[in-house]
């Protein structure tokens, strides 16, 4: 028996082009009690099954039929979003009805007909399956001649509603049972069917069709194969995998959970080993489309969403989230929330800022307190430090934004919103409201409080508020009059005490 992972078998013979894969995803997922199918179901921001795609197609095996069935339109669209084009193209086989994982598998036949390599047939709910394990189980499948290899797991405990593997005394496989179907005796055993098998196709599209449903469940199993194959003198071979976590099934929303939990640490580990400091793993939340570079510091309490991509050198956190943006080297984002933007190196985020889609930060700006950016242009050096509102603008290098300035972008009126240009090198006093569309050109100023509806010039200073006035002692003659009025009630008091 050879462990899935051995160095030795991972390299794969010149066979491997044969190789094809049926994924199974038809099921109704009755467990999950969801209105979206199981296999969609995100496991660190991808669907569940999109994980063993992304296996299948690092292990080489660029055949992948996914047989669909309940939500079959759904599984197809969202999978075909991903995947559709070049040699990354999925084929689908449809089965109407669900009626056991070996009826799944004979739905695949008319695609596979012609193709006499190796099948494999993979479960579209175990995301944690690795590209390595496959590698191993197709290299044992193809060197040791046999007519099935399944991929077994020994799990440390129970092994719950898994199939189980049976053996004769040799150690060779027998067959598989159902837990359902198991006897006592049976469910004791702990090494299970994880549902991953490498199969001569041929072979096993001939024992498909002697499959009986003769179970508890009334289904044709898959399962049932293995019994088939042996009884017609085939060789059933086995490769246990190295790390029994990595076969777990999602079938209700507590396995998903787990399996989540464990996608996180994975990622998180080689992100670790990769030379990325993650502070806390057990408070750090990624993705598995995210990358970040050398020597960034990822602190506790920091999701990271979707394709984010982070440079080196970078600090992160604590509590900052950040999804499906670029990130430059160097940037120091702290507290904050960043939504598909695009951020130069240098830049300093937070705390407490908000930047929201299309926002576009080049080298060394700086986004403070408070400050929130939409669809905003900030050339190189723009400050933003304090309780600010930038949408829909494009802002010069060098500005200065001063604490409150507030582009009003929006006509509620049309539903439109308005552009407000900065130019290079301009001050932007505290509380200045530039009600867009308006321009304040390169070298201008506006004063502070000012509400900016007309175009500044170049070099001028817009000021759009009312003129202060002083009032000589207002306030010495209001305390006068105070004063006098208290010492009038005190004399009353007096008379009435
Ligand atoms: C199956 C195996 C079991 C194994 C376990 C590993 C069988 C009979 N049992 O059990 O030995 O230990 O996986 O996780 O194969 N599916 C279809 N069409 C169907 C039924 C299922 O496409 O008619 C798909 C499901 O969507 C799922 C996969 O096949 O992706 C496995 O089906 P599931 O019902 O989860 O099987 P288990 O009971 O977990
Ligand atoms: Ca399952």
């Amino acid at each position: 028996m050879a462990a899935a992972g051995d160095k030795e078998t991972e390299t794969l013979p010149a066979q491997a082009g044969d190789v094809a894969c049926i994924v199974l995803a038809a099921g109704k997922s009755t467990r999950m009690r969801s209105k979206t199918p199981k296999t969609l179901h995100p496991v660190c921001g991808l669907p569940l099954i999109a994980h063993i795609l992304d296996a299948l197609e690092n292990a080489s095996v660029h055949r992948r039929v996914v047989v669909v069935g309940h939500q079959a339109d759904v599984v197809r669209n969202t999978l075909d979003a991903r995947y559709s084009g070049g040699d990354g193209t999925l084929e689908y086989a449809l089965q109407a009805e669900q009626k056991g994982t070996g009826h799944a598998v004979q739905q695949a036949e008319p695609l596979l007909s012609t193709h006499n390599g190796t099948v494999l047939v993979v479960p579209g709910d175990a995301p944690l399956l690795t590209s390595d394990a496959l590698r191993a189980l197709i290299a044992t499948h193809l060197a040791t001649g046999a007519g099935a290899t399944l991929l077994t797991a020994v799990l440390p405990t129970d092994a719950g509603a898994y199939g189980r593997v049976l053996r004769d005394a040799d150690g060779s496989v027998l067959s598989i049972v159902e837990a359902k179907d198991a006897t006592p005796e049976q469910l004791a055993l702990r090494e299970i069917n994880t549902s991953v098998y490498a199969f001569q196709g041929t072979s096993l599209f001939r024992a498909l069709r002697d499959l009986r449903p003769n179970n508890v469940q009334g289904e044709l199993y898959l399962t049932d194969v293995i019994a088939l194959l042996r009884e017609a003198g085939q060789k059933i071979g086995a490769v246990i995998a190295p790390d029994p976590d990595m076969v777990l099934g999602v079938n209700t929303r507590v396995e998903l959970a787990e399996v989540n939990e464990k996608m996180r640490r994975r990622l998180l580990r080689d992100l670790m080993l990769g030379g990325v400091t993650v502070v806390d793993p057990a408070t750090t939340y990624m993705d598995a489309g995210v990358t970040v570079g050398q020597d960034s510091v990822i602190h506790p309490h920091t999701i990271l969403r979707g394709d984010t991509c982070i440079g080196e050198d970078c600090i992160i956190g604590p509590y900052a989230h950040i999804e499906s943006a670029r990130i430059g080297n160097a940037v120091v984002a702290r507290a904050c929330f960043i939504e598909k933007a695009d951020i130069a190196d240098e830049c300093r985020i937070g705390p407490y800022a908000h930047v929201r889609p299309q926002s576009r930060l080049e080298r060394k700006v700086r986004i403070g307190n408070f400050v929130e950016t939409k669809a905003a242009h900030l050339r190189e050096g723009v400050a933003a430090g304090h309780l600010t509102y930038l949408g829909d603008a494009e802002v010069g290098a060098g500005t200065n934004i001063g604490a409150g300035t507030i582009t009003a972008n929006f006509d509620y009126y049309t539903k439109q919103k308005h552009r407000t240009i900065i130019g290079a090198h301009t001050s932007i006093s505290s509380h200045t409201t530039l009600v867009a569309p308006v321009t304040v050109a390169d070298g201008a100023a506006t004063a502070a409080g000012s509400v900016i509806t007309y175009d500044v010039p170049e070099g001028a200073l817009g000021i759009a508020r009312e003129r202060q006035t002083i009032k000589e002692e207002w306030v010495t003659a209001k305390q006068r009059a105070a004063l006098s009025e208290a010492a009038n009630s005190g004399e009353k008091g007096t008379q009435h005490g």
